[in-house]
């Protein structure tokens, strides 16, 4: 018994010197989003930062339909770990786009996640959650899921074991880095009936959301969409915070730059998450999406609401 003890703690001495005697499979993330402190928390229990309508970036302020300024390696560079979009079909191709192609094209659905591809495979200790809209309901077997394969984020991409999934049942951050399944894709609509891609995850049976499209910059807190058979309470959940103006009176909103230093401070965002987590059993939004991430404290609210 001694004996084999000094031999496995002798074996163990050699592994620690030589690293690439420890098969792959045992390899414990020691960081994991940028912190230790996360790798042993639950998917379900951490907060990340959330960049709204990612792929409609623009450096000029006069382009209304952009609701971010910086391109998306830059967003994630910011420590966005949620990128959300809105798909539409443009001549027979998926791409993400604003409301409309014309009004706002962020080019094909397959460039961006092959632009996000590349950050995870130059950062790979960082889980990242996809937030998609499907407007037009879009068939995940025939585009989405080649989009995706394409880019190689279907291998990257996390399937729970069975739907819908408790806030508290996710695994580890740290679990989900080791296995190497650490993007999790969620889309508005399409992928509560049809499973045919496992990958692709129903978004409103395991999140709820605040309400969108929000004009008053207090933020009032309430359960807007949510779906299936959890409770609220067992939902995760996302705090849409996002200030529009009314800018004609006209009932046409648009996203207000202007106010994007006070919304995305840390007084505001906090104010908005304790709002909500009344519903939550006291718990932190597990996403803060918010427009033009360039600008404000956004992570430094996420970092405090993370314990961090
Ligand atoms: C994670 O759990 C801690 C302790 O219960 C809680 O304070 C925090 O709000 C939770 N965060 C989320 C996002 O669930
Ligand atoms: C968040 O708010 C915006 C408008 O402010 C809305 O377009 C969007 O659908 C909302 N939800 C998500 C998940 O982006």
């Amino acid at each position: 018994m001694h004996a084999v003890f000094l031999f496995l703690s002798a074996a163990a001495a050699v592994a620690s010197v030589s690293g690439a005697l420890i098969p792959q499979h045992t390899r414990r993330a020691d960081v994991c989003n940028g912190h230790a402190e996360l790798c042993g928390r639950s998917y379900g229990n951490v907060t990340f930062m959330g960049a709204h309508d990612s792929f409609a970036f623009s450096e000029n302020p006069l382009d209304l339909a952009a609701d971010q300024r910086v391109d998306i390696p830059s967003q994630l560079g910011l420590g966005v770990r949620l990128l959300q979009a809105q798909s539409h079909m443009n001549d027979g191709v998926l791409h993400f786009c604003h409301t409309s192609c014309e009004l706002f094209d962020g080019g094909s659905v397959e460039d961006y996640l092959k632009t996000v591809h590349d950050f995870l495979t130059a950062n790979p200790k960082e889980v990242l959650t996809l937030i998609f809209t499907n407007p037009e309901g879009v068939s995940l077997k025939d585009v989405w899921d080649p989009a995706f394969q394409a880019s190689g984020i279907a291998d990257l991409a996390f399937v729970p074991p069975s739907i819908p999934v408790k806030q508290s049942d996710w695994p580890t951050l740290g679990d989900m880095i080791d296995s190497g399944k650490r993007v999790v894709v969620f889309l508005d609509t399409g992928a509560d009936d049809d499973r045919s891609v496992p990958y692709i995850l129903p978004e409103f049976p395991m999140i709820w959301e605040t309400p969108f499209s929000v004009t008053d910059e207090n933020f009032p807190c309430s359960v807007d969409r949510i779906n299936g058979p959890l409770s609220t309470e067992d939902h995760m959940y996302m705090i849409n915070h996002s200030l529009n103006k009314d800018i004609f009176g006209l009932g046409i909103i648009v996203s207000d730059p202007l106010d994007a230093d006070d919304t995305n401070s840390v007084a505001s965002i906090m104010a908005n998450a304790g709002g909500c987590q009344g519903f939550a059993a006291g718990r932190a939004p597990n996403f803060v999406l918010l427009d033009f991430v360039n600008i404000g404290n956004g992570l430094d609210a996420v970092n405090q609401l993370n314990g961090l």
